[in-house]
């Protein structure tokens, strides 16, 4: 097993990454004491597929938890699924002393971080992952929240895990796509941090996407190693934290012009591309550089280009409107060489064109 500690004062905790490990929660947890009761949120095909094993394995403990679950999908990250979910913890009455198990994807921690962030004021929660963008990003770093008509992610609240259990095992049930959807964040920490795990990434490819178990550890391991390093020195998006940004704006703007039928990791996949062939035209990262992204990109099957059929024109208006367009400005996370990156709101409209082709 794998251990590291998101390190920040009082609200610091440990992540673990194991392939196995659902079973080996409620064992933790009776000794870590999170909470007297638990009630485990899940959507509906991961409370199929694994609620029970984390019911029993809690049960095991001599722990008292239930199963509360919600439609899968991001059309349930709304305020009426936190109030209906609030609701029935009340109605279960669910304390002050007990707490939330976040088991999926990154939609159930966002929804599950925020109802344990406001439910009685605030009660413990824990996050137990099980798509690999959950993995890799979202259940660590705190940022928990739901989407309202006006936006994605505007509603929420920074609010911190009490712990992270990884089991890089269940990844075996994640549709294709949503594994490469996922892989698309792993090769942004690459790019924006870290040169030696890029080429691991490309040494590995093939099993990585075997669920080879010992090399998903460590590639897990890697990336949140990276999102922990960041979110220590940079809790609250400041300035550092932008840089998980890589890839997002111009991912974003494809993302929404495409009505979100663009998977997100899809969309960061383009916007990496995009930002690497900004950097270029800048001329802070080599044409041999911008081409390597690119190449390692392309070998997971990940797409490098704005679709064709996409209209250019929504996708600048959803640039221009976009929450990073702070006074009308818009930032773009750009590479300068393989490992290293700037911020910069410095890009011309033809500069942007060209790269959307
Ligand atoms: N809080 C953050 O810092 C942060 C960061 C990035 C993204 N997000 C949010 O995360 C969400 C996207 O997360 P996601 O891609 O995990 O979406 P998701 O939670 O909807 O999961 C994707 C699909 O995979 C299924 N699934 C999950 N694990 C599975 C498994 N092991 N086996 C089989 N099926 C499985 C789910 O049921 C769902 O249908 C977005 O709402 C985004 O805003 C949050
Ligand atoms: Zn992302």
């Amino acid at each position: 097993m794998i251990t590291l500690e998101v390190g920040l004062g009082d609200r610091s905790y440990p992540i673990f990454i194991d392939d196995g490990h659902l079973k080996k929660i409620g064992a933790d947890l009776s000794e870590r004491r999170v909470g007297d009761t638990y009630c485990i949120i899940a959507d509906d095909r991961v409370a199929e597929l694994y609620g029970d094993k984390l019911l029993d394995s809690l049960a095991d403990a001599g722990i008292k938890s239930e199963l509360l679950q919600f439609p899968r999908g991001e059309a349930s990250k709304t305020l009426q699924t936190i109030s209906e979910l609030a609701s029935r913890l009340a109605g279960k009455g669910l304390g002050r002393k007990d707490g939330l198990i976040a088991l999926g994807g990154g939609v159930t921690g966002d929804i599950t971080g925020f109802l344990a962030a406001i439910y009685m004021r605030g009660i413990p929660f824990v996050q137990v992952p099980t798509s690999l963008l959950a993995q890799v990003d979202s259940s660590v770093g705190g940022k928990t929240g739901v989407d309202i008509p006006e936006g994605k992610n505007l509603v929420g609240a920074f609010y911190q895990p009490k712990a992270v259990y990884i089991d890089s095992g269940v990844l075996t049930t994640l549709p294709h796509e949503e594994m490469l959807s996922g892989m698309a964040e792993v090769i942004k920490y690459g790019i924006i941090r870290d040169h030696q795990f890029l080429c691991f990434l490309e040494d590995n490819k093939q099993k990585i996407l075997d669920h080879h178990p010992e090399i998903l550890g460590k590639m897990i391991h890697t990336c949140c190693r990276i999102k922990a390093e960041v979110v220590e020195a940079d809790e609250r998006e400041s300035d550092l934290r932008r840089i998980l940004n890589f890839g997002h704006t111009i991912g974003h703007a494809v993302e929404a012009a495409s009505n979100f039928a663009i998977l997100h990791g899809n969309a960061v996949a383009i916007g990496m591309v995009a930002a690497a062939r900004i950097s270029v035209a800048k001329g802070v990262l080599t044409d041999s550089e911008a081409d390597w992204i690119c190449s390692i990109i392309r070998k997971f099957g990940l797409p490098t280009e704005v679709p064709k059929e996409l209209d250019r024109k929504a996708i600048k208006k959803y640039l221009s409107t976009d929450k990073k367009s702070v006074g009308g400005r818009i930032f773009y996370v750009l590479p300068t060489s393989i490992d290293r990156i700037i911020i910069t709101d410095e890009i011309s409209e033809q500069q942007v064109d060209n790269v959307l082709g």
